[in-house]
Parts: structure tokens; sequence; C-alpha cells
């Protein structure tokens, strides 16, 4: 199979600043990507560029087949900050696109209801929340049958249950074969619901996979939180030389590689421990030991 998109050996610099280095991914049909990075990572450079809206220094991009911004009718973009005039109706806006992109705009309602608008559709979006101004430009993205969704930061602004709606929304256009690059800041949300994870940090990429393989690479400590049966945690400290005390019980971080060990340790002692629990790094400790990487 084709993929929908690839970028390979990419760079670009503004001035001095190099936005983007030397980064290279693919896109398969059908596939959900994340992109993550913190502010000024180089996520929405390399989405300008994707579009054809920023010409890149140097590096081959390959969108639906052709140059970035030659196949405008299969590609659908949401800005960061999409701006709206205020002064016409959620229809009417959309309705307007739907014509400059030769689509019969007799679709505009359905395309509003698609993402939850039809019963705003007629107010003016001057009187819209920003979760509600941010569905109008997704729905102006699903104009037409895009093959490739570029998503920029699409869930900012979005309550918890407009998120979960607009997951499943994508949800169904990747079922359909499309492609979605979507960039967020927060690893939390988009673990669950896309199939790749890319993280972009200082214009590099620094990582790429899914959540367990790029849990499995940083290879971050495991805690282990014991509670010792009443009077017994000096016992247990003595045996377990690296625990400290903490919120009242005994917390202790070992490896990956000594995470079986240490837990067979641990129930040599059950008569004097209470309970234990195991945490393994959070998506946070993840996402940052990743984006701290290369002098960040
Ligand atoms: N038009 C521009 N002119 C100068 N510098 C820019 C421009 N666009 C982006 N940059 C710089 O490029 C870097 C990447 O920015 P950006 O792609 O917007 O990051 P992100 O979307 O991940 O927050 C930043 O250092 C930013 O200041
Ligand atoms: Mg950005």
């Amino acid at each position: 199979m084709t993929s929908t998109l690839t970028i390979s050996h990419l760079t670009k610099a503004f001035g001095g600043v190099k936005a983007l280095s030397d980064v290279s991914l693919a896109v398969e049909p059908g596939e959900r990507v994340a992109l993550l990075g913190h502010n000024g990572a180089g996520k929405s450079t390399l989405m300008k560029v994707i579009l054809g809206l920023i010409a890149p220094d140097g590096g081959e991009i390959s969108v639906c087949g052709a140059a970035p911004g030659k196949a405008r009718s299969k590609v659908a973009y949401l800005p960061e900050n999409a701006a709206f005039h205020s002064a016409l109706t959620g229809l009417e806006q959309i309705t307007y696109y739907m014509r400059l992109r030769g689509e019969a705009a007799s679709g505009a309602m359905e395309l509003l209801d698609r993402v939850g608008l039809g019963h705003a559709a007629k107010r003016r979006i001057g009187t819209y929340s920003k979760g509600m101004r941010q569905r109008v430009g997704l729905a102006q993205a699903l104009i037409g049958h895009p093959r490739l969704l570029v998503l920029d930061e699409p869930t900012s602004g979005l309550d918890p249950v407009s998120r979960r709606d607009f997951y499943e929304l994508l949800d169904g256009l990747a079922a359909d074969g499309a492609s979605i690059l979507l960039s967020s800041h927060a690893l939390t949300e988009v673990e669950a619901r896309t199939d790749r994870l890319l993280i972009l940090s200082g214009g590099r990429m620094v990582a790429e996979g899914s959540l367990p393989e790029l849990r499995r690479e940083a290879a971050l400590p495991v805690s282990m939180q014991i509670t010792a049966l009443n009077g017994y945690d000096t016992d247990i400290m003595a045996a377990l030389p690296d625990a400290i005390r903490l919120n009242g019980g005994l917390h202790l971080s070992c490896t990956q590689e000594d995470k079986l060990a240490t837990l067979a340790r641990i129930s040599a002692m059950q008569e004097k421990v209470a309970d234990l629990e195991v945490i393994p790094p959070s998506l946070e400790d993840i996402y940052s030991h990743f984006s701290r990487r290369d002098g960040q």
C-alpha cells in the first residue's frame, strides 16, 4: 500500500532558529498518528510544510502522491487558531467553504450535524464558545472526502465529552481509510485514541512508536509503595536499604530489570507487609523523558 504521507530528511529554519531538523516520517491510509511536543517543538511548522503553506529548506515530501499543496482536494487542514467570520452563522460559513471547494452546499447542514453543531447552525459564530468554533473548523476540514487530515491541536478548548465525540468522529474517518495527523501537548489524551505517537523536541523527531514501545524504550524506573504491617516498617527498611519513608508508607524505586527480583524480596517478607502497590512510569514521565533529550 502506498503511504498517504511520506517525509524524509526535512529541514526548515527561520533565520537562526532551526524549526525542523532532519525529520522523517510516513503515515499510512487509515492510520491515526499523534504528533506530540512542547510549544515551539515544530509541530505547526511541520504541518504547514505538509500543506504547502511554507517551503522547506531541504528534504523530500509526498502528500497523496503529489508535492505539498498540489493535492488540495485530498487534504484537509484545521489550523491551530482557526478564525471565522463572527457575523456569519455556522451554516453560512460552512456553505461558503463548500462553494469555495466546488462542493454542493446542500450538504452543509449534514456536516454541521456530524460535528454536533446542528442545533446552533443558524446562530452567529460570534456567539459560539471556543469549543463550538473548533467544531466549525472540524466541519470545514471534513468538506469533500479528504484522504489526509492535518489537525493542529484540534482538541484544545474542547470539554471531555466533546473530545470523546471528536475522537469517535476520527475513528470513523480512519475506518474509511483516511489518514490523520494531529498535534497535541497532551499525551494522556492521545495515547488511547491514536495508533502511533511521534514526539518532536526542538525540531527533531526524538521518539516514534506505540505507547508500549515508547515505554519499553524509555526504560524508566518503576515505583513501589509498600505498606508495612504495624511495627514492621523498620524491618522492611533494613531488608530494602533503598526504601524511603513517604506519605506514611515506604517507597522504593527500581529499574525495570530489577523489578521481579525486588518483588521477590518483598514477597519473602509477606508476613510483615500489609499491602504493595507497583506504579509504572506515568505517561507524563515518558513524554518528559523523550522531550528533554537532545539538550531541550
Ligand atoms: N514564521 C516564523 N518566523 C520565525 N520563527 C518561526 C516562525 N514560525 C515558527 N517559528 C519558530 O519555529 C519554532 C517552531 O515553531 P512551531 O512550529 O510553531 O512549534 P509548535 O507548533 O510545536 O509550538 C519556534 O521556535 C518558533 O518560534
Ligand atoms: Mg503549534
